[in-house]
């Protein structure tokens, strides 16, 4: 397959033009093979904690922005805390905390405070848990203060590498060269700074995914999360009515932006994103078996992660039964899960998929730079 492969612009803007099923497949197989024998096949968990809806961006695309009538919430500290512990109990190894951007100062001391809180929980043999955040664009002194308190991933995708569309699908006031800055803050403060961009949107061209992979490999990230555009009715992207590719045709895209990233960087971290979820019932272990090798099981409250609708149907995800049945917490979450609606702990389990508990998982990548 590689030799028929050039992974150069054209090669791979070819690649994800070709709509040959057979190609596809044999693609994925061979990203899974190049996962195994590059960085083995363990899977890394991080416990999703979809910490506040609340954002002060307005992104065209998305389901929570600032102007779409939602009800808001926001966890407390001592909700958090609890989360964050029952993922130290079923030995995640690492959590992030994801959330709308917010600079408000009570919420940046907020996040430095269970931080410090988060890497103090006792997780008996296991390291400390690793804390990733996502939380969207900071000044560079707050990314240090987070740093210093204990954060040390941090997932800021670009969306788009091409600042035409970067642009077409944000308002005017957020800038793309902000964004790229902020990555570029991220990296040298020593974060493993984490990105990536959507995947089939309106005005996407095979060459603007192209250079989303050539700009992962740019900026040398040593971990991307890259996923399906998946459309909310109400945002200003769907009604403009521009057309998109149908959600089997993205979520193939999503599976074969996977298999050609593990084939460009083999040794990073790549997720298998929640939004393949939505467009296949078993699309994050499809994405397993593309190449990804990290999973980020939604661990927030049912009651608030219902509200953290950032697009069509994620709401109807049900991650498992632990996040209704508190009782269930300790042993359902992806070990032994024996529950229908919840395909992680089935398949997951299957001979391919061995998962990394109570470690870091950090990439090989980031280790050896
Ligand atoms: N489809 C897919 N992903 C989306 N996100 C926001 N809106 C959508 C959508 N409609 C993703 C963005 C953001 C992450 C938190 O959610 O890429 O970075
Ligand atoms: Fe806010 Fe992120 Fe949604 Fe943009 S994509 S509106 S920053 S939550």
């Amino acid at each position: 397959m590689r030799n028929r492969l050039s992974l150069d612009r054209e090669g791979l803007a070819a690649a994800i033009a070709c709509e040959d099923a057979a190609f596809e497949e044999a693609l994925r197989e061979e990203a899974y093979r190049v996962k195994v024998e590059t960085v083995g096949p363990d899977v890394y968990l991080r416990g999703l904690i979809e910490i506040s809806n609340i954002c002060a961006k307005n992104c065209l695309y998305c389901g929570i922005r600032r102007d779409i009538r939602c009800q808001r919430y926001e966890l407390s500290e001592e909700e958090v805390l609890a989360t964050a512990r029952a993922a130290a109990r079923r030995r995640f190894g690492s959590v992030v905390i994801q959330g709308g951007e917010r600079t408000d100062a009570a919420f940046i001391r907020k996040i430095t405070r269970l931080l410090k809180e988060i890497k103090s929980i006792d997780t008996g043999d296991d390291p400390p848990l690793g804390v990733t955040l996502s939380l969207g664009e900071q000044s560079r002194e707050v990314y240090e203060e987070w740093f210093d308190a204990g954060a040390h991933r941090y997932l800021l995708r670009i969306e788009s590498s091409n600042p035409d569309l970067y642009r077409r699908i944000h308002p005017a006031d957020h800038s793309y060269d902000r964004r790229l800055q902020a990555l570029y803050d991220l990296k040298e403060i020593g974060y493993q700074a984490g990105t990536g961009a959507m995947i089939g949107m309106p005005f996407q061209t095979a060459e603007d995914m192209a250079d989303d992979l050539l700009f992962y490999k740019e900026f040398d990230a040593p971990m991307v999360g890259m996923g399906p555009y998946n459309p909310h009715p109400e945002t200003p992207l769907t009604l403009t009515g521009a057309p998109y590719p149908s959600a089997e045709r993205r979520f193939a895209l999503g599976l074969k932006m996977i298999a050609l990233l593990r084939l460009l960087m083999p040794d990073i971290n790549i997720a298998a994103a929640t939004a393949l979820e939505v467009l296949d019932p078993r699309g994050r272990e499809k994405g397993l078996l593309s190449g990804a090798n990290v999973i980020m099981p939604n661990i927030t409250p049912e009651e608030q992660m219902v509200k953290y609708n950032l697009y069509d149907r994620k709401t109807l995800l049900r991650e498992c039964p632990s996040s209704v049945d508190p009782s269930k917490r300790d042993t359902h979450i992806c070990r032994n899960c024996v529950f229908p609606f919840c395909s992680l702990g089935e398949g997951l389990s299957g001979q391919k998929i061995v998962i990394g508990y109570g470690r870091w998982g950090d990439s090989k990548h980031f280790r050896r730079e």
